[in-house]
């Protein structure tokens, strides 16, 4: 397997926000992580990605402790995200945006290479053409010299999409990717998503979005008020009683109120 939390607990001050909660990804997987508003979701990408440790537990990466690896580190061991709130350097334009996210791996550094050292040409080059790659790939290069500030909000989550994969991940963190999209944009995403799973990315999603949870994804976690209450194909855990009581059932009661 690819990812493995293990009994993972994790207290902000006196609150619990996760208790005990085990699930692993496996490598080639689409992975959905759901749960009401609050269940601790964002707090599971927040400890995989090194923001903050788990208060108790062991989160594994392709067999190695994460406990204790910093940040950028985890990145270049090949774990990247997107945000639930999207955070672009806005004042950027988006190939620049793709850039940043490029130069975790190369040797100059983004910030050394705007300083355009001679030895620094060709790789800055290469990054300039693999930027371009990747805003193709996510559908964005008609506007890869605009500011990212400006662009509509579904071109800004697939910006985010083109600079975590910039990175060069094995496993790809997506934090509610379709919040705020119409219709016609989820369904260009969940086609993203599973072109980047054929790429040979593992995926965990967090989602609300139920249609491109069910259709996506081979497993499926659910968690509430920290605590896992389902795990397993998309079918059990949309039909499992308590998932149906703490979260799809308020879906439908949105929904009524909505129709
Ligand atoms: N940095 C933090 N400091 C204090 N409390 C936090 C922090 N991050 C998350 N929490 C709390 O942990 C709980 C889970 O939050 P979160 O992981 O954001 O939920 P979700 O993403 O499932 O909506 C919430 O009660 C939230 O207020
Ligand atoms: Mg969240």
């Amino acid at each position: 397997m690819l990812l493995e939390l293990t009994n993972i607990g994790k207290s902000f001050g006196g609150i619990t926000a996760l208790r005990d909660v085990n699930f692993t990804v496996n490598e080639g997987e689409i992975v959905g992580l759901i749960g009401p508003n609050g269940a601790g979701k964002t707090t599971i990408f927040n400890m995989v990605t090194g923001i903050f440790p788990p208060t108790q537990g062991t989160i594994s990466f392709a067999g190695r402790s994460l406990n204790g690896v910093p940040p950028h580190k985890i990145t270049e061991l090949g774990i990247a995200r997107t945000f639930q709130n999207i955070r672009l350097f806005g004042h950027m334009n988006a190939t620049d945006n793709v850039k940043v996210g490029c130069h975790t791996r190369t040797h100059a550094g983004f910030w050394n290479s705007l300083l355009r050292l001679p030895g620094q040409r060709r790789e800055e080059r290469e990054v300039q053409k693999k930027a371009e790659e990747l805003l193709e790939f996510v559908g964005l290069s008609h506007i890869a010299d605009v500011r990212s500030d400006t662009l509509a909000y579904g071109q800004q989550r697939r910006l985010e999409i083109a600079r975590a994969l910039a990175t060069e991940p094995k496993l790809l963190l997506l934090d509610e990717p379709a919040a705020g999209m119409i219709e016609s944009e989820t369904k260009d995403l969940m086609e993203l998503v599973s072109k980047i799973r054929d790429m040979g990315i593992t995926v965990l999603l967090v989602e609300h979005d139920m249609g491109l949870v069910m259709n996506l994804c081979d497993k499926v976690v659910c968690i509430n008020f920290g605590v896992k209450i389902a795990e397993g194909a998309p079918d059990h855990v949309q039909n499992h009683p308590d998932v149906i009581e703490a979260y799809l059932g308020k879906e439908d009661e949105q929904d009524a109120e909505h129709a």
